[in-house]
């Protein structure tokens, strides 16, 4: 039984059409890559199975419960967590402080079944794993964009949780910074959690995922072997032919490639 199973979601805002009959799965311990267009409902899409958003339609089921009709809260206490695109750390507390507010709902969340977890402990293990012990007494406001970006990851994993959704983590960042991403991704995965990770920077994703979803118009049109699904003709029309087709060719011109490299690199002028 996989861990996650969408079934036929359908939402729309107004006339704008964000999913249609959308299905897919996430094994435990799997790592699933979304992409696609700006406004293919990718970012909708991980709000229907946090909870953030309804779904018109169709079914949202967690190892095996039916979470459709619980809100966010109460399915981030079954394991689901997410990170924001725009990253929403409380500005004002530290790094450290950020992730305990995270750790805390988990200790409240598993202070039912089994030994307490020590908030603190938690917290202090996010940040190991996202490399970001040093920045721990930094005000979160003063971050860079990767550590703002890790800070992201680092609350959502203080959560403990079993899926992870990821929304474009590596956008922005450089061409030094993005294998440090990557690794944490990878690391994550390996360590057992479920990841549904939606990013245009499509060879950090290829390094990680074990499947990719193509969206496009709130349609799935594409999905499985992720070299196989970056090879389809309608995914290269709708997708990878307008905005990354250079991301998937390491030695085109990274210039004409905002998404895969926003920032020069040294020494290639
Ligand atoms: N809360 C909302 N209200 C109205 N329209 C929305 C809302 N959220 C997203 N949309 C629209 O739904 C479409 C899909 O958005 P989104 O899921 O953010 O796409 P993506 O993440 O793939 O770029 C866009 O046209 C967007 O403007
Ligand atoms: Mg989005």
């Amino acid at each position: 039984m996989p861990l996650l199973e969408v079934s036929a979601v359908a939402k729309r805002f107004g006339r704008v059409v964000t999913a249609r009959d959308v299905s897919f799965d996430v094994a435990a311990g799997e790592a699933l890559g979304l992409v696609g267009p700006n406004g293919a409902g990718k970012t909708t899409l991980l709000d229907i199975v946090a909870g953030t958003q309804r779904a018109d339609a169709g079914t949202v089921v967690l190892d095996g419960h039916d979470v459709t009709r619980l809100g966010a809260a109460a399915r981030a206490d079954r394991g689901i967590a997410r990170s924001y695109q725009v990253p929403r750390p409380f500005g004002g507390l530290t790094v450290y402080e950020n992730v305990l507010v995270g750790a805390s709902f988990a200790g409240r969340r598993h202070s039912g079944r089994g030994p307490a977890r020590d908030p603190h402990a938690q917290a202090w293990h996010a940040l190991e794993v996202t490399d970001m012990t040093e920045a721990a007494n930094t005000p979160s406001g003063s971050l860079r964009l990767l550590d703002r970006k890790r800070l992201e990851v680092a609350r959502a994993l203080a959560t403990g949780p079993r899926l992870l959704l990821l929304d474009e983590i590596a956008g922005g960042l450089t061409d030094r910074e993005l294998p440090q991403v990557v690794r944490l991704v990878r690391r994550l995965r390996d360590d057992g959690v479920a990841i549904v990770w939606i990013e245009h920077v499509l060879h950090a994703l290829l390094d990680v995922v074990d499947r990719l979803m193509c969206l496009a118009g709130g349609e799935v049109i594409a999905q499985g072997d992720p070299h196989e699904v970056i090879r389809s003709p309608q995914v290269i029309e709708v997708y990878l032919g307008s905005t990354v087709d250079t991301a998937v060719d390491p030695a085109a011109d990274p210039a004409s490639n905002p998404a895969s490299s926003p920032e020069p690199t040294e020494g290639t002028a």
